[in-house]
């Protein structure tokens, strides 16, 4: 009985095992090594605290992208995302949060879906809008930021 039950058991983690396997093999397919390894190690994932740009955008197809920024001396010091959506926006997030570090507004307001789609490399063809929300959401962190500076030289 007992010998039974581990092989049943030993049979799952194989089953288990493969279904992972065949699901990374899919995902590197789809996100290219460059958007698969950021998939599994999404950096600058997370909220920061008082970020003197931020958005929340949500896209046409339901998802929502947050993009965080804090500047000093007018450049991007600290930059971070957060999303509810699939691996591909999870990938742009977070390349179009790295992309935003060190740069100024002017640099800001050159980053396109393009920009975020050739950082990555590649990103299935139906996902391609997953690096125009992280994008778009960059472009409204900058108005943001812009619109709190307007307001300090008023004051
Ligand atoms: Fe909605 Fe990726 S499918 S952002």
């Amino acid at each position: 009985m007992l010998r039974e039950a581990i092989l049943i058991m030993d049979q799952l983690d194989e089953f288990v095992d493969n279904l992972q396997n065949q699901i990374f093999e899919e995902a590197k397919q789809a996100l290219g090594e460059k958007g698969f390894d950021r998939w599994r190690n999404p950096k600058w994932n997370g909220k920061i605290e008082n970020p003197d740009g931020y958005a929340r955008v949500i896209g046409e197809c339901g998802d929502t992208m947050e993009i965080f920024l804090k500047f000093e001396n007018n450049r991007v010091s600290k930059a971070s995302y957060f999303t509810d959506g699939c691996a591909s926006s999870m990938v742009s997030g977070s390349f179009a949060a790295e992309l935003t570090l060190g740069r100024d507004p002017d640099d800001l307001s050159d980053i396109t879906a393009e920009t975020v789609l050739a950082a990555i490399g590649r990103l299935p063809k139906e996902d391609q809008h997953c690096a125009s929300l992280a994008a778009r959401t960059v472009q409204e962190a900058l108005t943001h930021y812009m619109s709190g500076l307007v307001k300090k030289t008023k004051e």
